[in-house]
């Protein structure tokens, strides 16, 4: 027998009451609202409510919220599960702060989303760059060898946590259970970033999740494959090594005291949802990706299957498409001719993010399209791979001649500078190429004449650059500190 899921059973039940509302917020329940809106605010604005008698409070969850948390902990096999309304962005942010204080040293996946990097920032952490791999078929970085780990871990026994990302957006993801042993040997957390994984462990089509493998703590996007309202994620822990009435603390504080309970109800009844038809629903999605994959695999220019290292598991749902004539940016602008939209392309494919809403005519529409592109004939665009040397250096972050702190980058005065000029200051903004997707530069990095002359040899083969103002790379912003 499943239980109705209780934040939004609570919340429905409110509203039958008619309850007149002489509390925020404003909008009274859609009561004073833009009529432009009404079309497709009113049901939502409804059950827009706050911490009223009955509703509990996410930041001292005792009633429906904890009850809905412990159905979510109940699905994962996590020990406490938090639900987050900031996204994956907040609970990583959450997680740095709990392990790390000023000047603690944090070994780091080096292709780590921002949010990350942001966090190590507020701790006024110091980063152990730790170097992922490089995927030959795509040119996209993905996760870390155990052995890069552990070669960071004996250099810096002191580091307070190990933080990855695991899957990449790609949906290339790794076993975990060596690097949690390893880890655990040290008597840290292992921290996991797997916002591209929160359907992780729910059927055996795809990866078991990292929280499930003994990692410490796992943020997962639930906004992302499954179905909760953008911003919704949940923060699975289940760890001897993490303080978790600080992380309570840390959450309380990143979060804003007004939660949103949509956003908070969409959670609840997502996994509400998998617990009642998950295999069902599973089954009936990965029925037609399967069917997609087959079909795909008749395409004379277009592909959709890799060859991939041997430790590497694909997840389904992520479908990268390769087309041997044109870039990955080229693909995406056909498709979006077709009225097909994805979620990126990088020079050489497109990332098509399947989830539990796609539905069966969604991928015959993309096939179809995908077809009428194969039918014509493009030139053949040369699969470059990137030089791997400056990706397979260490990064030594403690090493005050190639690094500063980034809380200095931060608080220091800045200059922008042409980027030839810029050799042998300290970055004052990130230079993140894609591909691979591995920060060239990171914040308070010195600027060497290889990291250039790379990046201009990639810009010029078509990269595209994140992380920095002038996508251009004509000009960076440094800092102004002297040797
Ligand atoms: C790897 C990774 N981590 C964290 C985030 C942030 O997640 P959210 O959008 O849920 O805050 C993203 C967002 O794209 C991401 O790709």
């Amino acid at each position: 027998m499943f239980e109705k899921p209780p934040i939004y059973n609570a919340l429905v039940q409110h509203k039958k009451k008619n309850p007149v509302s002489f509390h925020v917020p404003g909008h009274k329940m859609g009561q004073g609202f833009n009529s432009l809106g009404s079309k497709y605010y009113k049901n939502i604005l409804e059950i827009d409510m706050t911490e009223i008698t009955g509703l509990d409070n996410l930041h001292q969850a005792e009633e429906i919220i904890l009850e809905a948390q412990q159905e979510a902990a109940n699905l994962y096999h996590a020990e406490q599960t938090f639900f987050l309304v900031n996204g994956t962005t907040v609970g990583n942010l959450a997680l740095i702060l709990t392990v790390c204080q000023p000047g603690d040293r944090i070994i780091v996946q080096r292709n780590v989303h921002k949010s990350v990097i942001n966090g190590i920032i507020l701790a006024h952490a110091e980063p152990i760059y730790i170097n992922p791999d490089i995927i030959d078929d795509l040119e996209v970085s993905a996760c870390v060898k155990t052995s890069t780990v552990e070669a960071a871990l004996k250099k810096y026994p002191d580091a307070k946590a190990v933080f990855l990302m695991n899957p990449n957006y790609y949906g290339l993801s790794k076993d975990l259970t060596e690097i949690i042993a390893l880890t655990h040997r040290y008597q840290i957390p292992l921290l996991v970033d797997e916002a591209h994984g929160a359907h992780f462990g729910l059927h055996p089509a795809f990866p078991k999740s990292a929280i499930q493998l003994g990692a410490d703590a796992v943020v997962q996007s639930t906004h992302k494959t499954l179905s909760a309202m953008t911003m919704g994620s949940l923060l699975h822990v289940h760890s001897n090594y993490l303080d978790i009435s600080r992380l309570k603390v840390f959450l309380s504080m990143l979060q804003s005291s007004s939660p949103s309970y949509p956003i908070m109800a969409s959670l609840d009844l997502t996994v509400n949802w998998l617990k009642r038809e998950g295999e069902q629903v599973w089954n009936h999605v990965l029925e037609s990706i399967d069917w997609f994959y087959e079909k795909a695999k008749h395409l004379k220019h277009i592909k959709v299957n890799y060859v991939l290292p041997e430790e590497y598991q694909h997840d389904p749902l992520k479908i990268v498409i390769q087309h041997e004539g044109l870039s990955g940016y080229r693909l995406q602008e056909l498709l979006e001719k077709e009225n097909i939209y994805l979620e990126l392309a990088d020079m050489y494919n497109c990332l098509a993010v399947a989830s539990i809403g796609t539905m069966p005519e969604d991928l015959e529409k993309l096939l179809a399209a995908l077809k009428r592109i194969d039918k014509v004939e493009y030139s053949t665009v040369e699969m470059r791979s990137t030089p791997r040397s400056l990706f397979e250096q260490d990064y030594d972050a403690s090493d005050s001649n190639s690094s500063v702190s980034l809380g200095n980058v931060l608080y220091q005065n800045k200059k922008r500078l042409p980027i030839r000029e810029a050799i042998g200051y300290f970055s004052a903004e990130m230079v993140i190429p894609y591909p691979p997707g591995v920060p060239m530069i990171q914040l308070g990095e010195r600027i060497t004449k290889e990291m250039v002359n790379y990046l201009i040899y990639l810009k010029e083969q078509g990269a595209k650059f994140t992380g920095i103002n002038d996508t251009s790379f004509q000009s960076i912003l440094v800092t102004h500190i002297e040797d």
